[in-house]
This record gives structure tokens, sequence and C-alpha cells, in this order.
């Protein structure tokens, strides 16, 4: 759904912060400000401030800062549009799709719910097809509550039947359903079983089609359109919600899996349906439960999904155990092979994310040979950097130790190590060690605190941005957010907060711009400050491109791209040069 700025504006005008903040947290006016205990870590101060002028709110404790969308987007744990509703909501502005040029969006909705009735009517009519699942051990009460159907073989099948209903071809294409090519528009599945894609809510939006044998592509997807984005999106959530939310959610990556484990009675599956799980996906899970089984295929491939599978959920907040699936297999083939009880045994087994990649990494492995050794605390290092309680790293680097005998502070040396190598040992200068950004045990690194500081003198004063401008561009900032603040400030002329933060729409990205506006004047306006923080960006830009030809070069001495080498190691030494003249 997309709503029209001038209706955000209002939204936003109507929203007072301090009113809205104050439904949350009891706020004390003091000065300009009000001030308040921060609702989003362990307060025990009044650390949050909020600012009716700017409205804007900022912590002094744990750096959450926004406006009234972040706030709420933080409290609720929504996304932006849902919090931009709920602020629509709270002050009975109305956001019915209809007066919003979203008529096309409805009729969409309506034409994929024709399509998934006229491909469920074929497969009705083809008892081959109808074979096909009732083979890969579906029954015929799965296939109706799922909507599957077939998709005929022809090029204009679904293009007719829509048409005789007064559907124009625009509007097919706009849904994914038809494809054109040289001013002929087809049907873009043809011969496949159709799986038809619910949103939470339930209304179709897009689909899935599987050929019948084995030719290629496995799946074809309805492409994005107004209702159909990718990765927004958890297959079976409806029919999870409608049985009302339970504590845990299984994940899976397929169709077939998903809608095997239903039939089965387990029926808080939901499926990612291949791709890889996203932010927003989590924070959907988030907004109904605590915790989350992993259940990728244990291929390759699954292996890596299920790493950062674990990362994304991680960094929401949610609990991750890991379903491990012996022997190659899908959930779906493990069942036909096993039978359910087996896997729910499987269920029963699984271990918390970190142990389980902890388990699976000294699997086959003789901690005796030193190659073994090391290759082991390579990939536990990897693991344990997901984590960012000091707390939960001290536990696991016990474990280890109780598994394999290396030593805590081993571990923890290298951990650190890694960490530092990370962040690229940058010039700790302007580190902040008591700012607990987001309330992790992380600490800023000075670049960014520098980056935020040149935008917000960039933001303050037109002179000091003309000479800030000639010293560095766009590309000199290293934090994505920055980056792109940097461009909307400085190419498209933007000064306002609500203008610059209308281009973001991820929380901690949002947060990011609101500490370019929180972030104090410099006291007094001397250029060596000014330039100190030029050169922290500079020299990070050249220390990061120094690591990579370093590990560039030490991937070319393995192998022997003899010119190659002498030109990175060229390279080198004038990167290293221009460091030194910094
Ligand atoms: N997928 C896709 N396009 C492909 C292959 C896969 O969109 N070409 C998605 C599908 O949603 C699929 C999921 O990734 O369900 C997992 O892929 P895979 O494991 O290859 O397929 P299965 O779900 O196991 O399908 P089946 O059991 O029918 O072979
Ligand atoms: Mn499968």
């Amino acid at each position: 759904m997309r709503i029209p700025e001038q209706v955000i504006e209002n939204i936003l005008q109507k929203n007072d912060i301090v009113d809205v903040i104050s439904e949350y947290v009891s706020l004390k006016r003091v000065g300009k400000n009000f001030m308040g205990v921060c609702p989003f870590h362990n307060d025990k101060g009044p650390s949050l401030s909020v600012s009716p002028d700017k409205q804007l709110f900022h912590c002094f404790g744990c750096g959450a800062a926004g406006n009234v969308v972040g706030f709420i987007m933080k409290i609720r744990n929504i996304d932006y549009i849902d919090a931009i509703k709920f602020l629509a909501d709270r002050v009975n502005i109305p956001l019915e799709t209809s007066s919003y040029g979203d008529n096309e969006v409805e009729k969409i909705y309506e034409i994929n719910i024709q399509a998934a009735r006229f491909y469920y009517s074929n497969l009705k009519q083809n008892s081959d097809k109808i074979k096909y699942l009732l083979n890969r051990g579906l029954d015929l009460k799965t296939v109706q509550r799922f909507g599957l159907g077939y998709s005929l073989d022809s090029y204009d099948a679904l293009l007719n039947f829509l048409k005789k209903r007064g559907y124009d071809e625009k509007l097919l294409l706009k849904a994914g359903l038809v494809s054109q090519k040289d001013n002929k528009i087809y049907d873009r599945f043809r011969n496949r079983i159709m799986f038809p894609v619910f949103d939470h809510k339930g209304r179709v939006i897009g689909f899935g089609g599987r050929v019948l044998d084995d030719s290629k592509p496995k799946y074809l997807n309805s492409p994005e359109t107004p209702v159909f984005k990718k990765g927004t999106n958890l297959y079976a959530l409806n029919f999870v919600l409608k049985k009302g939310m339970p504590d845990e959610l299984i994940l899976v990556e397929g169709y077939m899996d998903c809608i095997k484990l239903h039939q089965h009675g387990i029926e808080n599956t939901v499926a990612t349906l291949g791709t890889a799980l996203t932010k927003e996906q989590a924070r959907l899970i988030k907004r109904y439960c605590n915790t989350v089984y992993l259940c990728y295929d244990s291929d390759a491939a699954g292996r890596t999904a299920t790493l950062r599978g674990i990362e994304v959920l991680h960094s929401e907040g949610l609990n991750v155990k890991i379903i491990n699936i012996p022997r190659g297999k899908d959930p779906d083939e493990f069942i036909n092979t096993f039978g359910v009880d087996e896997f729910k045994r499987l269920v029963e087994k699984s271990l918390p994310a970190i142990e389980h990649l902890i388990f699976a990494s000294k699997e086959n492995k003789n901690f005796d040979d030193p190659r073994d050794r090391s290759n082991f605390i390579k990939e536990v290092i990897d693991i344990l950097k997901i984590l960012n309680s000091e707390v939960e790293i001290h536990s696991y680097a016990a474990k280890i130790y109780e598994l394999t005998g290396i030593s805590l502070q081993v571990i923890l040396d290298q951990l650190n190590k890694a960490k530092n190598i990370k962040s690229n040992n940058w010039n700790n200068n302007y580190v902040n060690r008591n700012n607990n950004i987001g309330g992790n045990n992380f600490i800023e690194p000075g670049y960014k605190k520098a980056e935020r500081k040149l935008l917000m003198l960039i933001l303050k004063n037109d002179d000091i941005k003309e000479y800030i401008i000639q010293r560095i561009n766009k590309e000199d900032f290293i934090t994505p957010s920055y980056k792109k603040a940097a461009m909307l400030i400085t190419e498209r002329g933007l000064k306002e907060f609500n203008d610059i933060v209308k281009h973001f729409e991820e929380q901690n990205e949002i947060q990011d711009v609101a500490l370019i506006f929180a972030e104090e004047d410099l006291t007094t306006l001397d250029l060596e400050t000014i330039e100190g923080f030029i050169k922290t960006l500079k020299r990070t830009n050249l220390e990061r491109q120094i690591e990579n030809i370093k590990l560039k070069i030490k991937e070319k001495e393995k192998s022997d791209g003899y010119d190659e080498l002498l030109y990175l190691t060229k390279k080198l030494e004038e990167l290293k040069k221009q460091l030194s003249l910094l």
C-alpha cells in the first residue's frame, strides 16, 4: 500500500511526539525538552530526551533515537507502514485503500483469486496431475486447503479466462500472471503445479509453479508486483495465525516442506520459499512469537542459509533453535522416509543455534591434529561473532573448552582479534565508549561519529558545507546510512530531518539519521577539528583498502599470478604512502 506524502505529513503533524511518547513513558519538562525513563533499555535514571521543537527523541543511555514513527516502530516492534497506519488510526485519519488510487491493488487481489480458482478447477479435471500430488504424499484435503492447482499446457488459457471476465491485459501484466514478448501476451505459468502464495491476512499475493518432471526451472514464481514483494512475507503464516499464534514457529524453505508438515499436524510451520531470510521477515515473526526453529536442508546451501538465518533472527532478539535433518534430506523427504514421529523426535533433539553450530563444526575433526584445531577455532570464532552479549560469549567459550580443551583465553583473544580486523583497527580517538548504541555491547567505531559530525556541520552552515564538500565526497562515507544521507544532503539539497528520513525505512537507519540531528554543534568552530573528522574518514577508507589488498596478496601468493602480485604490492605501497601522508 502506498500512502501519499501529504497524508504522511498530515499524520506526522497531528501526532505530536510528546503526546505519543507520554502514552508509554511518563515525561517531565526540563527546559525546552521533556525527559523520561527510556523504555528501550534497562534504564535507571531518566535518559530519554524528547524535543517538541525538533519532534525527535533520543536516549543518552542506549542511543535509541528517531521521530514519532521510529518510536512507534521500535516500541511496538512493527514495520514502517504499520507504524504509519497505527499513527493514522490514533488521530482518526482514514487510510482506506480505495481513496488513494489503490483500486488497482484491490483489483490485483481479485484477479489473483480468480486465477487461483481457475488453476484449482484445472487440477480437478486432470486426474494425472492430482496423482502427482498424491504420489508426493499429499491428501486431497490438504490440496484443497492450500488451494493447489494446475496451469494448463497452453499459452492463453488463463489469459482468455480472465479477459472474458472483463480484466484488461495491462492489469494482468501488472499482476504478473501473463508475460509479454514482441507485443504478444501469453500465460506466464504453463503446465505447472500451482501454489498460491497467501499473505498473513490470507489474501492471494502471487504464485509459485512447479514443473511435473525434472525440467528447469523447477519453480517459477510471480515477479514482484504491487502486492507481491520478495522477502516480506512468510508462506502459510495465515494458516498459523488462524489457529492462534503458538509460542514457537518452525521455519522451512519450501512449499512442499511446509504443506507436508501442516498435513501431519505440525501446524506452526511457515516457509521462506527458498530466499534468504530478511530482517523484515524476522520482524514479522517477532510480532507473534519469540522462538524459531530453523529447519533448512542439510546440504551446503542449506547450511549457509542457516548461518545467515540465525544472524538475522538473533539480531531481532529471537531465540533460535536448529532442527538438524540428517543425510541431505529436506523435511518433506524426511517425513516420507521416516514418518512424522521421527521428525518430532528431531524437533525435541534440536539445539540452541549457537550450540548446534559449535557441535557441527566439531564433527569430523581430530583435535590432536593442529590443522583441524586451527580450522575449528576459526569456525568457532565466526560463530561467536554473531553474539553480542559478553555473558553468552563467555559461557560458550567455556563450553568449547569443555568440548575440546582449547583454553578460554585463546578463544577470547582470537575473538577480539577477529572483531578488530572486522572494524579494521580504526583509530579510536572518537570512539565514545559510554555510548551503548542500541543497547548492544557494541562500541561505535570512531569513523561513524566523525561521519555524523560532518553531516551535522554540512547542515548547519553553508560556508562550512562548501569547505567540507571540497575536501570529501559522498563516496568517502563508510556507514551505508550516512553515505545515503550525504547524497541526499549534498546532491538533493535536503535539509530537514523529515525530508531526509522519508528515504529510510529500517529502524536502525532512521536512528542513524536522527542522531545526526541530535549531534551537538562544535563549541568553537575550528578547522582543525573538522580536518580531524575528514582525516578519520580518509584514514578509515585507506585502511580498508589496505586490508583488502593484503588479503588479495595472500591469496595470490598461493597461486602464481606473478604480474598481478607485483601490481598489488605496488598498489599496497602506494596506499601505505597515502596513509602516512595523512
Ligand atoms: N525455489 C524457487 N525457484 C527455484 C528453486 C526453488 O523459487 N528454481 C524455492 C521454492 O519456493 C522451493 C524452495 O525454494 O519450495 C526450496 O527449493 P528446493 O529445496 O529446491 O525445492 P523443494 O521445496 O524441495 O521442492 P520439491 O520438493 O518439490 O522438489
Ligand atoms: Mn523437496
